[in-house]
């Protein structure tokens, strides 16, 4: 590896940065980057998952312009904490797509027609991504208020990554994902008027129900003062140690009203946590109504 000095004296002579150029990660700087993760997000990554943390962080040297994984190591070591935010938000996985996972909305529906309540229903999407879940969660819930114009509803949208959180906001999607939201909801949320063939926006009447906020789930006493009555914890699971998890669910589900609902990724178990919740639907548990209380 070259030293700092070597590369200022010789910078006007070194190529371009190009993910070509650049030095291999040592295990040693993947095991800086790893703890670091596991420590501020709880995501454990596996020596595999080193070209995919390279490439990543090679997005984010290039930003800074840095020549290696040595001087971003340094440039974390002496942050004050904004550094930390962007390695965050470079960092995590955030597939995501509208109505993903399908069945969960038309359980969801199937519980709100059938357990109808007098009270606002709260739901929480948490590890929201860049919003796609709590939208579809919004057109569903307008779809049943158009029908039952008693029903209301507020979404709280969380997750650790503060770049999606700004695409939440914008509410502004790639035209491509347009075909992942039903026809009928694609006329009915959709500003025409913001259509420009690349993008489009989603109505201004979504957005009046749903709070966008940064929360990391690994924060476990942090709470909402709400009591949820169904909170969406999907596809995020896998990325914890199984020690983690456990914590995690155990923190929501003491959020979650007794006969509330908790949905996790359709690839997603709970089955071999102790939380206190029974399977009633793929993926979809139920907390009882009475029954003894799990210490968080
Ligand atoms: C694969 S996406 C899942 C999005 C959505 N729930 C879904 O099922 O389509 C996982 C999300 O979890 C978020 N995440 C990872 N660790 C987190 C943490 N400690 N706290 C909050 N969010 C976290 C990531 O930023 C990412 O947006």
């Amino acid at each position: 590896m070259h030293s700092d000095n070597h590369e200022h004296t010789m910078s006007s002579f070194v190529a371009p940065l190009s993910a070509g150029n650049m030095e291999e990660m040592t295990q040693q700087e993947f095991d800086y980057f790893s703890a670091l993760i596991l420590q501020h997000v709880g995501i454990k990554l596996e020596n595999e998952k080193r070209s995919m943390l390279e490439m990543r962080l090679y997005k984010r040297l290039s930003t800074l312009q840095l020549r290696s994984f040595r001087q971003y190591m340094q440039v974390l070591q002496q942050d004050n904490g904004s550094e930390l935010v962007a390695f965050t938000n470079v960092v995590t996985t955030n597939k995501t797509s509208f109505f993903r996972e399908q069945r969960h909305f038309n359980v969801l529906k199937h519980d709100i027609l059938t357990q109808p309540r007098t009270e606002k229903t709260f739901i929480w999407s948490a590890a929201c991504s860049s919003g796609e879940e709590a939208f579809s969660l919004a057109m569903q819930c307008e779809a049943i208020k158009s029908e039952h114009p008693h029903f209301d509803y507020r979404i709280l949208a969380t997750d650790v990554d503060t770049q999606r959180l700004e695409m939440c906001a914008r509410a502004e999607y790639a035209d491509e994902l347009r075909e992942d939201i039903p026809t009928l909801f694609q006329y009915q949320f959709i500003e025409r008027e913001k259509r420009n063939g690349n993008t489009f926006t989603l109505a201004e009447q979504l957005k009046r129900n749903i709070k966008f906020r940064q929360h990391n789930l690994i924060h476990y006493p942090e709470k909402f003062g709400i009591q949820f009555h169904y909170i969406f914890l999907r596809n995020v699971l896998f990325y914890f140690p199984p020690s983690t998890g456990e914590k995690v669910v155990r923190a929501l589900v003491s959020q979650l009203q007794p006969g509330g609902l908790f949905f996790v990724g359709l690839t997603e178990s709970l089955q071999h946590m102790d939380v206190g919740l029974e399977l009633v639907d793929v993926s979809v548990y139920r907390k009882p109504k009475s029954g003894r209380a799990v210490d968080e």
